[in-house]
């Protein structure tokens, strides 16, 4: 074999790994926007948790209760329905209530869950 061939084998070997292994690193959350009014994030939270999100974890008292918030609760509807659609064409959208962010909103005991 050729150096030259064996190069461009090469390169293109690590190419892939790299590219393998920025996918393994970058997770992307779905979460609400501090733009949103509460209005939307309510609406848009109600619409998420009957469309595909779980959101028995921000129920009174589970583990995403607190912070009681409207933002943190749409928070982790939003993310829970990205998760769960986001291999189905869904986007984190919302009505522009909903922004994309790669660092993990999880806290204490609530778990927001991201799925490769
Ligand atoms: C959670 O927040 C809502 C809305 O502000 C409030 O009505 C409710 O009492 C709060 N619950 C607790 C347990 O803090």
């Amino acid at each position: 074999m050729s150096t030259i061939l064996a190069k461009i084998l090469l390169s293109i070997v690590f190419i892939l790994s790299i590219s393998r292994n920025s996918d393994a690193q970058f997770e992307d959350y779905c979460i609400a926007d501090e733009q949103a009014t509460e209005d939307v994030l309510q609406n848009a939270m109600n619409w998420a948790c009957k469309n595909g999100a779980d959101c028995s974890a921000i129920q009174d008292y589970q583990s995403c209760f607190f912070p009681n918030t409207t933002k943190d609760h749409a928070s982790f509807a939003f993310n829970s329905y990205y998760q769960n659609m986001k291999h189905n064409g869904a986007s984190c959208y919302f009505t522009a209530a909903a922004i994309l962010t790669g660092l993990n909103p999880s806290h204490d005991s609530c778990k927001f869950e991201y799925l490769p």
